[in-house]
């Protein structure tokens, strides 16, 4: 589907968050390289509203490069091509867009907590400061809605203009987050968001995940097998550029069809 970038804008506004009949991310023949080294390999998935997606999969399988390449990160690097279609929710997310459109929609969280050195208030609103169209007050809200949804609220409600790096790693990562909420996103995804923290403040992010996939669409990479069987909806198992195995979590952790799932699940163990 090809328009122009203010067309990607409007028709972005319009699609419903709750029309789960379409899926809300398609990849479709997806491949891609850098320089001349092929790191996905035909992807074809689908990613569905209220559903936890977790991608699991050895170390340099390709799972940073699938999330990045949804909010078009890698487009900044100049050695990155692809072939195929990213759709969400019917659009071709790879068009010639306004990228920081179609990034609005696609929020991302990352393996270490990247907040600002500024405020925690000015953290929250940082994709909103140069948008006219919200008075202080509705500003006040949606910091107030955010902190929330996080469950941060009572713990910084009194030092919202605090630095936000005065926080721990676990807040900051949630602050994280509540930043990515505060702009409206359709789809979360999530880069092993809690690879850097302690158990408690992963747990903590485990719950959060669980309460937020009744509005978003959640594609969670994980290498941690134990995570993805308490939160995942669905699972994908990534080697070497490749999806090997996709579908329920129950299925691929007690069924699955292919013996590297079954290694990979019960051994760590991958010989792709
Ligand atoms: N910026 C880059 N330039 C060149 N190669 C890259 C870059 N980023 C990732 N790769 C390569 O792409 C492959 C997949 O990496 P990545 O997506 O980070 O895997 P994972 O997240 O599963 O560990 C690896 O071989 C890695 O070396
Ligand atoms: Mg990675």
């Amino acid at each position: 589907m090809k328009m122009n970038r203010t067309g990607v804008t409007q028709l972005l506004q319009q699609v419903a968050i709750e029309d789960s009949q379409i899926p809300c991310i398609k990849m479709q023949e997806f491949n891609a390289w850098f320089d001349k080294n092929q790191v996905l390999k035909d992807i074809n998935l689908q990613f569905n509203l209220h559903q936890i997606n977790c991608i699991i999969g050895p170390s340099g399988s390709g799972k940073s490069t699938l999330l990045r390449s949804i909010n078009r990160i890698n487009d900044d690097i100049t050695s990155f091509k692809h072939q195929g279609e990213i759709l969400l929710k019917g659009i071709n997310v790879l068009a010639d867009h306004d990228v920081t459109a179609i990034r609005k929609q696609l929020g991302m969280v990352f393996q270490k907590p990247c907040v600002f050195p500024n405020s925690i208030r000015e953290n929250i609103l940082f994709g909103l400061q140069f948008d006219n169209t919200y008075s202080l007050q509705q500003r006040q809200t949606i910091m107030e809605d955010k902190l929330k949804a996080v469950a941060l609220w009572n713990e910084v409600q009194q030092r919202l203009n605090s630095p936000a790096t005065d926080l721990s790693l676990g807040q900051q990562q949630r602050l994280c987050i509540a930043r990515t909420l505060a702009v409206n996103p359709q789809v979360l995804l999530l880069d092993e968001p809690t690879s850097s923290l302690d158990p408690v403040s992963s747990r903590a992010i485990e719950d959060l995940m669980l309460q937020l996939k009744d509005r978003y669409t959640i594609i969670f990479v994980t290498h941690n097998i134990l995570q993805a069987k308490r939160i995942a909806d669905r699972l994908i198992f990534m080697c070497d550029g490749q999806v090997i195995e996709q579908g329920n979590k129950e299925q691929l952790f007690n069924n699955p069809a292919k013996q590297q799932t079954w290694d990979y699940l019960n051994n760590e163990y991958c010989n792709c």
